[in-house]
Order: structure tokens, then sequence, then C-alpha cells
């Protein structure tokens, strides 16, 4: 069937309307004139693919990796840049209306990636040692797709999965099935650790701060944005206590204990709780603790705080988690997501318990992917 596609929805898919129908077409441009092949149904709902570029959209650009389609890494590279910023937008913006139900969505900036490509410090490389192939996953399954380059690999990774690739199949262990990779300013950390690679402690210098970390604990993948993130997400915050749920190896925790007189972090995975506790013993921070706790049960046993930053995994804040927020009552809250649709459902539920958006950022962590990271910061007004 020929369709238009009208923009790009959450997700990352483009919308069309035909025959009284919502098609949704994957790897498409908006303006874009298309004939798809319908691979499936859901009542009304048509899920497309792309078989011709009828008439392409003005955005519309030549894919430059030659593994684009197939893999299931990069959704967004037949979009100019420029493009992806404003596909962002819509998609923080779409989240907001239609889960958040905001009347009202206040104009949103993409604050644009410094690299466009090879920025990635940080990556999961599947493993088929059945088939013998090392690479992503393939768009839309769990087959491997066999990956000798990929250009949104960080330089030094690249190498690194040539390295791995070049491996005796024998070294592997058994029942390998993934490696977690991650850069640092010198080094290479992988985990689980086999043959020659190991689980290297890496360090890397953010802004003002130093992070220690490895491959077995949570870092953010594009470095080069993230003092900007950072300053966007504490706003002009300041006072006595602040809480950091969700901290990680401390990337905000640090930043935080120079401006709070006490901090607390809150972190369920052990290793990254652990490096929290270095990083803010080596930087001379005395005056924050770190709780290896899930957040769910570490807020329970907290007092009054002033302001939270939280930054949840893609599944958002558990309601325990939104509740416990709002018996706290912090004059502030600042949200950080890596997934605009979790981030609004939970934002309905803080506006409900008497929270207004101060300003909303949305930061291209993730440039060539749909993903976008986004912070609400939001302030008490009940
Ligand atoms: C998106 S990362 C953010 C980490 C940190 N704020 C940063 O920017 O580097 C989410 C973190 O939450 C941790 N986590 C996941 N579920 C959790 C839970 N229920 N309670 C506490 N921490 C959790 C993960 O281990 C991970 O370190």
């Amino acid at each position: 069937m020929e369709i238009r596609i009208e923009r790009i929805l959450p997700g990352g898919v483009g919308l069309a309307l035909a025959d009284g129908k919502t098609i949704f077409v994957s790897l498409a441009a908006p303006g874009d004139h298309l004939s798809v092949r319908v691979d499936r149904q859901q009542g009304d709902v048509l899920f497309a693919s792309v078989v011709e570029v009828l008439t392409p959209s003005p955005v519309r650009i030549e894919p430059p990796c030659p593994y684009f389609g197939r893999c299931g890494g990069c959704d967004f590279q037949q979009l100019t840049y420029e493009a992806q910023l404003a596909a962002k937008a819509d998609i923080i913006r779409d989240c907001l209306q239609r889960i958040a139900r905001l009347d009202h969505v206040p104009e949103i900036t993409v604050h644009p990636s410094p690299k466009q490509w090879r920025y990635r410090v940080r990556a999961t490389w599947q493993i088929d040692q059945g088939t013998r192939e090392i690479g992503y996953y393939e768009r839309g399954s769990r087959r491997v797709c066999d990956v000798e380059y990929c250009a949104v690999l960080l330089p030094e990774l690249q190498e690194t999965l040539e390295q791995v690739r070049s491996t005796e199949w024998a070294e592997f262990p058994p029942d390998l099935k993934h490696l977690d990779v991650v850069r640092g300013e010198d080094d290479v950390s992988l985990a689980p650790a086999f043959g020659e690679f190991d689980t290297n402690e890496l360090s890397l210098r953010v802004g003002n701060e130093v992070y220690e970390y490895n491959a077995e604990s949570f870092f953010q993948i594009n470095p080069a944005l993230l003092p900007e993130l950072i300053e966007f997400a504490l706003g002009d915050a300041a006072g006595a206590t602040a809480l950091d749920l969700y901290c990680g190896v401390g990337l905000f925790t640090l930043p935080l204990a120079r401006r709070f007189v006490k901090v607390i972090g809150v972190e369920a995975n052990p290793v990254a709780a652990r490096f929290a506790r270095r990083n803010l013993e080596q930087a001379g921070l005395t005056n924050a603790r770190v709780t290896t706790a899930s957040v769910a049960g570490g807020i329970r046993n907290t007092d009054s705080v002033e302001f939270i930053l939280l930054d949840p995994p893609r599944a958002g804040a558990e309601s325990v988690v939104i509740k416990g927020m709002l018996d706290l009552q912090p004059t502030r809250i600042s949200y950080v997501s890596c997934d605009p649709a979790t981030l609004a459902r939970d934002l309905r539920k803080l506006i409900a318990g008497g929270y207004t958006i101060d300003s909303i950022g949305g930061f291209d962590l993730f440039p060539q992917t749909h993903h976008v990271e986004t912070v609400i910061l939001l302030r008490r007004s009940l």
C-alpha cells in the first residue's frame, strides 16, 4: 500500500493514516511518500515496513551504516541530524500530552550531542557461539547481527570489538551469551572477564569531577554531553538535604554534595554503590552517604529532604517510590529519564500530588537512535 508519513512517534516509528487505519512504519522519515508492506495487524493498527521510497522526505538521507535496517541498534540513520532532534522533541511532547495529560507542554529543546558518530563509551555485544556471530540483536528479533564495524562506537571500543572478534572461539566461556564493555580515560573494562579481557577499574573526568567505574556498574554512554545534563538537572538547587535516587556510581551525587549540607544516594547494585562511595571519598566529600538498597525500600527510611533527584532505569520509578517521594514533600524534584513514556506516567502522579513543571530539557545522549534523555524540574505548588 502507498502512504505518507505524518510524524515520528514514541518508539521511533513513523505514523501514517489510511483507509481509517493507523499505520506504524519503522525506519521512516516525516513527509516520506512510501510503498509499504504490512507485517502484522492489531485491531485497527497496522505495523508495516518500507518496500520503496516513492518520494523521499526533505529530511531523509542515505543511512551510512551497511548494517542499517538489519541491526536493531540505530533506527534514526535515515534522518538528518536536525530532523533527529526535532523528532525527539516531538516524542517527548507526545508522551507529555498523551500519557501525562498535560494541556500545555512548554517549548522543548533537545540539546545536541557534540559527537553524532563514534560517541558510545559503553555497549553490550551479543554472542551466538552456535553461528559464531558477535554484534547486536537484529531488528525485532533475538538473532545476532554479526557486526564487524559499528559507526557509533568510540574508536577505542571499535578496536576492542575487533580484538574480541579475533579471539579463538575455544577461549570463550561456553555459556557466554553477551559481553558488557565500557571505556574510561585510558582503558577498557569487560564483563564477564575471560581470556585476555579483564573487568578493569576505569576512571573518567566529567566537568570538575572524576568518576571510577567498571563494566559491572552503570555509566552513561555519551560523556561529552554530561556536563550540560548535570548542570540542567541540578539547576540552582542548594540547601540542607538532597536525595539522589538510583545514583549509580554517583554522577549526580558528587555535584549535589558540593551544594547541599547532606546528600543521601540510593543504589541497588552493590558494585556501583561501592564506586559511588569511593568517588565521594576521593573527591573529599564527607557529607554524602550511599545506601545499597532498592529505592522502594531505601526511601522509607528517609527524613525530610528539600530536593530529590531521581534517574531510574527505563521502567521508571515504582509506584511505591512515587508515593514515598510525595510523602517526603521535597520543595523541588529533578526527574532524569531515558524513557519519555515512563517519565510521563510518573509525572502524572507527581502533578496530581501537588507539583508543577518548572522546566523541561531534552539531551541527545543517543544520536542515530530514537532514544532521548529527558530532564523535568518540578516545584511543589500545594
Ligand atoms: C539510569 S541508571 C542512572 C545512574 C546514575 N544516576 C548515572 O547517571 O550514572 C539507573 C541506576 O539505577 C540502578 N537501579 C535499578 N533499579 C534500582 C532499584 N530498584 N533501586 C535502586 N537502584 C536501582 C541501576 O543499577 C543503575 O545504576
